[in-house]
């Protein structure tokens, strides 16, 4: 065994406390029980009529999901959990104005703050509780130590970017997965962005021929958000500030890296070879804080690690390409890039703009002009935009894109459909946190990623053009009425 393999087994004898793994539907009859590796890329469970979703982590980001999930037909916020009862108590207001019955609640402290009690019991309490899935939205260093122990307690797990922040992690929500036969997704909402998803919709139909590179990216200034103090709503306990103060490379590579790798079929058809990063150094958040907080300050002098910008160059076994930037301390606006372009055309984001050849052989050397550009997103704009795009808009969440991901994970558990993101997806995107970093404190080095399908991608089928029948989740026609929703 190398000392990967040595360490990641390790690191899963460490979970064994996790416990008794309750009894499952899909591929398990029992704990001991493997699923062949790869398995879980078409992996479904038997339908669930009524899921029962328990939401852990209630800051900035839990909230809206609290509001979305309790507004599905057919789903149930049955249980929420945070350190802060204030916090709870709160989305107890948002859950019963959307018509839920009181959800269970699980808090550390009485208050909305508290220190020095094992804040672990609270969602552990939660995850042993009746529940179909466990949603997390906390801080990135508890994404896999919790979704690990609800695949244990019989639970499926989704899971806020970035899932896993190392291999360690990315193997063992692997490893967890196929042995439980619990789903294990990460909610990248970026995969259904109406451009994202229009995006696709054009790859499968062949409009921009044969892929060849790939360009996504998270450049979001978010310095005041970083510095902004917990208790005036900043992030819990520092968590980004820290991670960033501890860590260099691409600690948030999914969000422009996830809608890629599905219209090249990564681990579907193609997979990541190797990938090279740089960054640069951190400048941007020192010559912030020495402006707004003074040269004395202790923000001044944390000279966190993370290097501003970040590229991360990816290269498949099958010779594409795909760049990957991070940037959340520099003063520009904000883009995922989102470029895709192939032999027979391009496009690109922010703003959207798209060229395709007339016919195969011919170039694209022009953007096409704003007709030209709302005939293609008339006509190929995805299904599900088109059958729910309306609703997802009213119900919000990055313009409605959360919503359509929501929609699409709740319509598949109660249809018995595999999910549109597995645990091999999670894996891959998140393995750049730690591979980034190794390679850009290295001068660039190159670094093997690991094949998580362990052969899995070779016959796994693409990610189809998929939709939701709204008529079956109990809506008829939301572009009139939405009083169908539970809102
Ligand atoms: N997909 C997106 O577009 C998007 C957008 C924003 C944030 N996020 C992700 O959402 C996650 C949360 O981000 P945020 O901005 O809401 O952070 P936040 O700090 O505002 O919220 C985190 C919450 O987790 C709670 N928490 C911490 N430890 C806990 C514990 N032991 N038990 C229970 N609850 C605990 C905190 O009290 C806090 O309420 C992060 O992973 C972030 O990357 C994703």
């Amino acid at each position: 065994m190398d000392n990967m393999e040595t360490s990641r087994r390790d690191f899963l004898k460490g979970t064994m406390w996790m416990g008794a793994t309750a009894a499952l539907a899909g591929c398990v009859s029992s704990a001991a029980r493997i699923c062949r590796p790869g398995a879980m890329t078409s992996f479904a469970v038997p339908p669930i009529k009524k899921v029962r979703v328990g939401v852990v982590g209630l800051g900035m980001r839990g909230p809206g999901a609290v509001h979305r999930l309790s507004s599905i037909p057919g789903v149930e916020v049955a249980a929420l959990c945070d350190l802060y009862k204030t916090r709870v108590d709160r989305m107890q207001e948002v859950v019963k104005k959307n018509g839920g019955a009181p959800a269970r609640s699980y808090f550390v402290y009485d208050g909305e703050k508290g220190t020095g009690a094992d804040e672990s019991k609270a969602w552990q309490a939660m995850c042993d509780s009746e529940l179909d899935l466990v949603y997390i939205a906390t801080p990135w260093k508890l994404h896999t130590p919790i979704a690990l122990y609800a695949m244990e307690h019989g639970k499926h797990a989704a899971i806020e970017v970035p899932a896993a922040m190392t291999l360690e992690e990315c193997w063992a929500c692997v490893e967890t997965s196929e042995r439980t036969g619990r789903h294990c997704m990460q909610l990248e909402n970026c995969c259904y962005g109406d451009v994202e998803m229009l995006t696709l919709n054009l790859v499968r139909h062949g409009k921009l021929g044969e892929l060849v590179h790939g360009e996504g990216a998270y450049i979001h200034d978010l310095r005041e958000l970083n510095y902004l103090d917990p208790a005036k709503g900043g992030y819990q306990g520092y968590w980004r500030l820290r991670w960033n103060n501890e860590h260099f490379g691409n600690p948030y590579p999914t969000h422009g890296l996830l809608p890629i790798m599905q219209a090249m079929d990564i681990n579907r058809g193609d997979r990541f070879d190797y990938l090279t990063c740089v960054s640069s150094n951190q400048i941007g958040m020192d010559a912030y804080a020495r402006v707004k907080f003074g040269e004395d300050s202790w923000e001044a002098k944390l000279h966190p690690r993370c290097g501003d910008m970040s590229t991360t160059l990816i290269r498949t076994v099958k010779g594409r390409t795909i760049m990957v930037q991070h940037d959340v301390t520099s003063a520009r606006p904000y883009s995922r890039i989102n470029l895709l372009s192939g032999t027979q055309g391009c496009l690109n984001d922010y703003p959207f703009r798209i060229a395709l050849a007339d016919k195969p052989g011919d170039g694209a050397h022009q953007w096409f002009d704003a007709a030209q550009t709302e005939k293609i997103y008339k006509e190929y704009r995805h299904p599900l935009w088109k059958v729910a795009g309306a609703l997802a808009q009213k119900m919000g969440g990055h313009g409605g894109m959360d919503f359509l991901m929501d929609l699409r994970l709740c319509y598949c558990l109660q249809n018995g459909l595999p999910l549109d993101m597995d645990v091999y997806d999670l894996a891959a995107s998140c393995s750049l946190c730690e591979l980034s970093e190794r390679s850009a404190l290295n001068r660039g080095a190159s670094q093997d990623v690991p094949d998580f399908t362990r052969g899995g991608w070779k016959t796994a089928k693409p990610l189809g053009i998929v939709t939701v029948d709204l008529e079956k989740l109990g809506i008829r026609d939301v572009t009139r009425d939405e009083s169908q929703l539970n809102v």
